[in-house]
């Protein structure tokens, strides 16, 4: 975990509870280290620019968390730079409800899930809502041609900290085309015993 993260994350109540269960001592190192990590490497925008979804919590000005899956092209989020993440507001059910969070509030965390890899990113940042109009260039970087759907806005989220967990719990599950390119050696491999038996059943038969 790093410090930027556990900064905002270790609330006095969740530091209470750490020093109730015994671990907070483990984590007091956190709020020493120099390096906060409130920036993304090389490691974490890798993995972004391969997620085809992610998981986003917002809150409304009544104190709910609201948790929505925001799915896509694979890279539809978008890492503009170590600070800024950029992703196109599909239009869907027009219901708002994130919109109008984070209209409220402009505090995200993501989840973002590699569930073949077993592994999950998660990030806090602050959202600013981006029409059209304002910043024609963004929303020229955050256009996808080939994907059918209707780009109202662009979030733009600015990282304050983010965390890898451990793998565990995570059941392996794999998409259609991470299926299909394990599968294509082994339908390589039975076309090539088929052409061979009915090479064999092509022979005539000794002694006929
Ligand atoms: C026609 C239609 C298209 C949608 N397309 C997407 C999409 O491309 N990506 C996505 O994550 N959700 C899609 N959704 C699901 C949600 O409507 C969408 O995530 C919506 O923006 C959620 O907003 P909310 O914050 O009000 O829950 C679609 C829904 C509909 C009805």
């Amino acid at each position: 975990m790093s410090r930027a993260y556990s900064d905002l994350a270790f609330t006095p109540t969740v530091r209470a509870w750490q020093t109730r269960q015994g671990s907070r001592p483990a984590y007091a190192r956190l709020d020493e280290a120099v390096d906060r990590h409130d920036a993304l490497s090389g490691q974490e925008a890798a993995f972004i620019a391969e997620r085809d979804g992610f998981y986003q919590a917002t809150v409304s000005e009544t104190g709910w968390p609201y948790v929505q899956y925001r799915g896509g092209p694979a890279g539809f989020l978008k890492v503009l730079d170590a600070k800024t993440l950029a992703y196109p507001d599909f239009r869907g059910n027009r219901q708002y409800i994130s919109m109008g969070n984070l209209s409220g509030q402009d505090k995200v965390s993501l989840m973002l899930m590699d569930y073949a890899q077993q592994q999950r990113l998660k990030v806090l940042g602050r959202v600013r809502l981006v029409e059209a109009s304002e910043q024609p260039e963004l929303m020229a970087r955050l256009q996808l041609p080939q994907y059918r759907a209707q780009v109202e806005r662009a979030v733009l989220i600015t990282v304050e900290g983010y965390d890898w967990n451990c793998p565990q719990h995570i059941t392996p599950r794999f998409t259609e085309a991470e299926v299909e390119q394990a599968v294509q050696p082994l339908r390589e491999a039975l076309a090539q015993a088929q052409q061979q038996l009915r090479a064999l059943h092509a022979q005539p038969s000794p002694g006929a």
